[in-house]
């Protein structure tokens, strides 16, 4: 990385968690995610779900149908974990290059997570398989009861399953997707090296109280939400330490603007827009912007065992005005920062 005040330059980064969606939405967001990363983990959450090696080689397809020419943007898909899910097709997968890793959502914890796993138990074949093949796990850290309050679900997450999980598959690499706690922090902190967890932009500048600020604001409003004050500082504090058990994964989850703006909007904010500058934003506060690329660009590929991308991007401490709405392809999508301004943004190479 070269630097000074008011430039620095980077490895490209990678996504490693994002929502390209399909059909026209899957059109309007590549592009943006294509932009800034290499490469990105692509969530399996489709309706249908991508379930099968045969299906993600599909999507795979259309995605790259949907990036502009000379992006140099690589997806990398991932398999969506059932109760029934085959240890066979998903090791092949693994082993033929289509599948990177496997989601676990617990059931109905996010949006299209219906056919996700009712108990860990009943994938313990698969997991184990993925432990021996050195194939990554990745988790939506959340309990599902309705008796537990929403604020709470990742930390009983982690009592309830997690410990479990990681103790009886000490080898098995798990990323803890999104966290949002500081319980969650502190769980990765201690937790051996084959334990790793991506941090959204969101969750680094907003606290819950954006969700209610004079009047209720579904933009704001994503899964696991927003929590406590505290618990962004410790997100930050962890995102900006060094620790390579920390990387960018931005959650980028659009939804169209009516399923936002609703009696019952969907969970989901859409950050491609400008996520890098977004992260840079929170690095500059923090006095870490030398530890960007290593939470960008170095720790996601060294924990997934790939290649560093060799390209560079150049950041600019020049003002950026997000758009209040941004439409493409037909669909209307209102972006994360709507209507702010950021500090840094990336210059036109
Ligand atoms: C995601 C989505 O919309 O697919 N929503 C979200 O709020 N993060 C699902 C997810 O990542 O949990
Ligand atoms: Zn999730
Ligand atoms: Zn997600």
């Amino acid at each position: 990385m070269t630097d000074s005040k008011d430039r620095i330059t980077l490895r490209r980064p990678d996504d490693w968690h994002v929502h390209l969606r399909d059909g026209a939405m899957l059109e309007a967001v590549v592009p943006f995610t294509a932009r800034q990363f290499g490469r990105a983990i692509v969530m399996p959450n489709l309706s249908p779900p991508v379930t099968s090696a045969a299906s993600a080689a599909a999507y795979r397809e259309r995605i790259m149908a949907a990036v502009p020419s000379g992006a140099g943007f690589t997806p990398l898909m991932t398999c969506y974990l059932t109760d029934d899910a085959d240890a066979d097709d998903i090791a092949d997968g693994h082993a033929n290059g289509i599948f990177t890793a496997a989601k676990l959502y617990p059931a109905n914890a996010t949006t299209n997570s219906a056919h996700g796993v009712t108990d860990v138990a009943h994938i313990m074949p698969v997991l184990e398989r993925m432990q021996q093949i050195g194939m990554p796990l990745l988790v939506h850290g959340e309990v599902t009861d309705g008796d537990i309050d929403i604020f709470d679900r990742e930390a009983v997450f982690i009592d309830r399953v997690l410990e479990k999980l990681v103790r009886d598959l000490p080898g098995l690499k798990i990323v803890f997707e999104h966290i949002t706690t500081e319980q969650a922090v502190q769980f990765v902190d201690g937790a051996g090296a084959s334990i790793a967890a991506t941090i959204t932009p969101h969750h680094l500048h907003i606290n819950r109280n954006a969700l209610f600020a004079g009047g209720i604001r579904p933009h704001a409003y994503c899964l696991p939400v927003a929590k406590r004050e505290k618990h962004r500082l410790a997100l930050r504090r962890a995102a900006t330490s060094g620790s390579s058990k920390y990387f960018l994964g931005t959650d980028s989850a659009p939804h169209e603007i009516h399923a936002k703006e609703s009696a019952c909007g969907c969970a989901g904010i859409f950050n491609a827009p400008f996520a890098l500058e977004s992260y840079a934003a929170v690095f500059d506060e923090e006095g870490a912007l030398d530890r960007l690329e290593g939470f960008a660009s170095v720790h996601g590929p060294e924990f997934y065992g790939l290649p560093l991308n060799d390209a560079r991007v150049t950041l600019e401490r020049r003002d950026i005005a997000v758009d209040d709405s941004i439409e493409s392809t037909g669909v209307t999508l209102v972006p994360f920062h709507a209507g702010a301004v950021l500090p840094w943004r990336i210059t036109q190479s």
